[in-house]
């Protein structure tokens, strides 16, 4: 069974994630920025190496420790071919996929599966009970829809897309620290995420584009069903 450890990292709150298989000692990790020394320290300190990036999606914030890992680790790196269009990402030796995106961890099986919304080509990744959301699906929260690319429409499905898609009990890693809890399941977030109640995509677009901001501020908490 996978496991998962979480460093936070940078001035931005990030999560970045590694998907450990301590069968094969071998290490995927989700999103590498900031303080690239830290992964490194951790992994040479459990004799773990990487073998492979996996990119949620293409902002600066959660890319910006690839190259430089890559450089150090030789893992191969992956992300949707979408976002890699989107962002002009090409030219960077990456290896670009069509989700759904499967990759062998060891003993474990990696999924990665589309969810445009916060950026067109914005892919969650599955192994083993855990769901790794980047900036799709946050602890009571959801990806901001209105910067360049986002798409509030796709993002209430790509939501509904998880719930359908996982068990309740499947464990979430979002890719900020923006809670009051670090991690929670679908089940926790279908029951306290307020942009899981809205009942049609157009209450979720107005929810999301206009009146979230207003009404609540991080850290955020389970908000009750009405
Ligand atoms: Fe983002």
């Amino acid at each position: 069974m996978a496991e998962i450890h979480t460093l936070e990292l940078g001035t931005m709150h990030n999560y970045v994630h590694l998907i450990i298989d301590r069968s094969s000692l071998s290490v995927a990790v989700v999103d590498p920025a900031w303080e690239v020394d830290k992964i490194s320290t951790f992994c040479t300190a459990e004799g773990l190496k990487i073998s492979a990036i996996l990119l949620t999606h293409g902002h600066h914030d959660h890319i910006n420790g690839v190259e430089r890992l890559q450089q150090e680790s030789g893992a191969t790196v992956y992300l949707s071919r979408l976002e890699a269009d989107h962002f002009g990402l090409n030219d960077k030796g990456w290896n670009s996929f069509e989700a759904p995106f499967q990759l062998q961890l060891g003993e474990s099986e990696i999924v990665g599966v589309a969810t445009p919304g916060h950026t067109p080509g914005g892919s969650c990744y599955h192994v083993d009970g855990n769901l790794i959301t980047g900036d799709t699906l946050f602890v009571f929260g959801c990806g901001r829809c209105d910067l360049e690319g986002g798409d509030p429409r796709a993002m209430y499905h790509s939501l509904h897309r998880l719930l359908g898609e996982f068990a309740p009990e499947t464990r979430v890693f979002p890719g900020h620290s923006y809670s009051t809890q670090a991690t929670s399941t679908l089940a926790e977030e279908r029951a306290g995420n307020p942009f899981l109640h809205c009942k049609s995509e157009a209450e979720f677009v107005e929810y999301r584009m206009l009146r979230h901001d207003q009404e609540r501020s991080a850290p955020y908490g389970p908000v009750p069903r009405s």
